[in-house]
């Protein structure tokens, strides 16, 4: 099996798709009785009962005190010209407690210099800082986490470094969502909860609001998806957005936030989910490539304690990657994957996005349509999409070139207003 020599996937999880063991994906559509679900209105009233079965075992509950926090937005720059012209640069601090030293998120929102009326904007989390996504002197550096020197060594906040400005410009494209009449709007990831097992002093909102005894512990995951919904109020209150058209994206772990963002918060019309892989999109139900025992072991503080209890039992847990993306119905929602990304299972997220059109029928919206996966590089665009693109676990140009035409496809192009 050529792929699995791979030398850049990570060791010891299956890529044998002979090793695949049968399995039968949960049905969305069944009652907890045995029925059929047909109409929206009962669609509607499983769906909680879904959510909590997330909550329980994979994300957590997001605490009283964060769930009724409301935020008080610092404008520090507003429609600042930038971009060589292109963009109109706005950033904002939001205070995530009412406290004067609890976690503060920096946001910034470029919008296209030029729109007529108001803008459809796309809103993601970023890795590595917000100064990362262009190379735009403009941008405020802000402490980023770095892992400890040594194994075992809390993470720690260190100033910006400012050799990595622009440096993840490629996974944005910036511009180019810009020119097709896009906003952009990011948050580092690590302003609302840091990436590591063990860090540094008291950070982040879980530290903030923590979990009420009894109710399932809230995950990293939740906590920055939590995060995407506070960067909506503020992109709420901004006059030129559109309110109606806030769109999501993520990759892989910011992926998985981003689709349980989506799956809790309806004001997010369209989700541009990237490679979000096990935890996400893909399924656990299939033994190919990475599975509970591996995100567990690496990262359990993404989820709720009781995550650990399906470790090895990947198939028994009782919620599933189709069925994250069926509670995104009946908004437009594109899942993509690469073909060289075998740990996120290439195969689990086109099954998924496959088997979520049977809810999107619900609506009278179109699912793919296709039973196989299509070929590389050839998008299948309806209410849900898919590719798989060639190359590695990544965002690229072709990636947004596809969400954007998606974008144009469901909302109606910008530049055509
Ligand atoms: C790890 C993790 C994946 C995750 C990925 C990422 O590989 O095991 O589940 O998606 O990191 O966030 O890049």
């Amino acid at each position: 099996f050529l792929l699995a020599q791979n030398a850049s996937l990570p060791s010891g999880a299956n890529y044998d798709e002979t090793k695949v063991a049968p399995y039968v994906l949960l049905d969305p559509l069944k009652t907890t009785n045995g029925g059929e679900i047909t109409t929206v209105r009962a669609w509607e009233q499983a769906r909680g009962r879904w959510i909590s079965l997330f909550e329980e075992n994979v994300f957590g509950t997001v605490p009283p005190g964060a769930r009724s926090f409301r935020i008080h937005p610092r404008v520090t720059e507003s429609d600042a010209p930038a971009l060589d012209g292109l963009a109109l640069r706005t950033q904002v601090e939001i205070p995530l407690t009412t406290t004067p030293i609890g976690p503060l998120m920096h946001l910034l929102l470029y919008l296209p210099a030029k729109h007529a009326g108001k803008v459809p904007v796309i809103l993601g989390l970023n890795f590595a800082g917000n100064a990362t996504v262009a190379s735009d002197p403009g941008i405020r550096p802000t402490d980023v986490w770095t892992p400890g020197a040594k194994r075992g060594e809390p993470a720690r906040l260190v100033p910006f470094d400012e050799s990595k400005r622009g440096s993840q410009s490629s996974e944005w494209q910036v511009e180019r969502v810009l020119r097709a009449g896009y906003g952009v709007a990011t948050v580092y990831y690590g302003d609302i909860e840091p990436d590591a097992k063990t860090f540094e002093g008291t950070h982040g909102v879980r530290a903030a609001y923590p979990s009420t005894p009894g109710q399932p512990t809230w995950g990293a995951l939740s906590a920055w998806a939590w995060g995407l919904s506070r960067a909506t109020d503020y992109l709420l209150t901004n006059r030129h957005v559109n309110s109606k058209e806030i769109a999501i994206t993520g990759h892989s772990r910011l992926g998985k936030a981003t689709d349980w963002a989506a799956a809790t918060d309806p004001r997010f019309a369209a989700v541009l989910s990237t490679e979000s892989g096990k935890g996400g999109q893909s399924l656990y139900r299939r033994n190919f490539g990475e599975n509970i025992a591996h995100l567990q072991h690496s990262f359990p503080y993404w989820f709720t304690a009781k995550f650990a209890d399906w470790v090895g039992h990947d198939d028994m847990i009782p919620v599933d990657g189709n069925v994250l993306l069926a509670l995104i119905a009946p908004r437009p929602l594109y899942v993509a994957s690469a073909q060289d990304d075998l740990y996120s299972d290439p195969e689990g997220e086109f099954e998924s996005a496959r088997d979520v059109g049977s809810i999107y029928a619900l609506f009278g919206k179109h699912g793919l349509g296709i039973d196989r996966r299509p070929p590389v590089n050839e998008p299948v665009m309806h209410d849900v999409a898919y590719h798989i693109r060639s190359g590695k676990h990544d965002v690229t140009a072709f990636d947004w070139e596809q969400y954007l035409k998606f974008m144009d496809q469901e909302f109606g192009s910008p530049l055509a207003r």
